[in-house]
């Protein structure tokens, strides 16, 4: 009979971790320059006056490919060396908001369901019916809805909001893992060169085994 029991819970709790997974939007994220730099442009006018990216140098944007104009503009007078950090301090966010936002930098590896969670985190506004704003994921943020989601109602208006949550968290995405690409090419030299010192072994081997017949 316990056994029964703990098979049923064990049922039961799947069932329920399932549905929450379920309850995520599947989106993918974009990794053209182009897309991640149009979600930091999104993202420097609607988050950055309250989130930071303290992993993340002005510079990181420029040696990935984005417009240095559009860098420098971004970044001011600072040096670009700096962080992306914000300009919030973590007084003025308590008194307001009641916390500190969280840094951004590994946001889409800090949260379970990655950036398929941030985006729907992002989207996830609603009017309750008692004229409240929730969100589906995360009813009790205190973070305010940053997209207008809970306010648009016209289908073109809404489509354009997910267009634009997507971009910011490609940028994200790319923001938990700058090196990614670096790394894939640093692989396919690796691989060439473990390539051309085996054919050279082989050769060499050849020679001194043609000596010893
Ligand atoms: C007005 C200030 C403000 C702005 C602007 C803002 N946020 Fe936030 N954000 C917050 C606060 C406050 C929290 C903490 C929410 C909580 O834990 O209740 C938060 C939390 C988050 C989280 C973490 C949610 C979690 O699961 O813990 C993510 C992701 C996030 N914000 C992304 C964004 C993005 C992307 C933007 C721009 C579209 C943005 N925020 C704009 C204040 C802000």
């Amino acid at each position: 009979m316990k056994k029964l029991i703990v098979i049923l819970m064990l049922c039961c709790s799947s069932i329920a971790a399932g549905a929450a997974e379920s309850k995520l939007e599947n989106i993918q994220v974009e990794t053209s320059v182009q897309a991640v730099e149009r979600g930091a442009d999104a993202l420097m006018n609607t988050c950055h006056s309250c989130h930071s990216l303290k992993y993340i140098t002005y510079h990181d944007l420029v040696k990935f490919g984005m417009d240095k104009k559009k860098v420098d503009d971004w970044r001011g007078d600072q040096p670009l060396d700096t962080a992306v950090t914000s300009q919030l301090s973590d007084e003025t966010a308590i008194q307001s908001y009641g916390k500190v936002p969280p840094d951004l930098s590994l946001m889409t590896k800090a949260r379970e369901g990655g950036a398929n969670y941030v985006y729907t985190y992002l989207i996830g506004y609603y009017i309750t019916p008692e004229g409240m704003t929730s969100n589906h994921v995360f009813p009790e943020t205190k973070m305010p809805d940053m997209m207008g989601i809970s306010g648009a109602t016209d289908p073109a208006q809404r489509a354009e909001i997910q267009t634009k949550a997507r971009d910011i968290v490609s940028f994200l995405a790319w923001a938990a893992d700058p090196h990614e690409e670096e790394r894939h090419k640093l692989g396919y030299y690796v691989i060439g060169y473990l390539l051309v010192l085996t054919t050279l072994l082989f050769f060499v081997k050849n020679q001194i085994w043609s000596r010893l017949k």
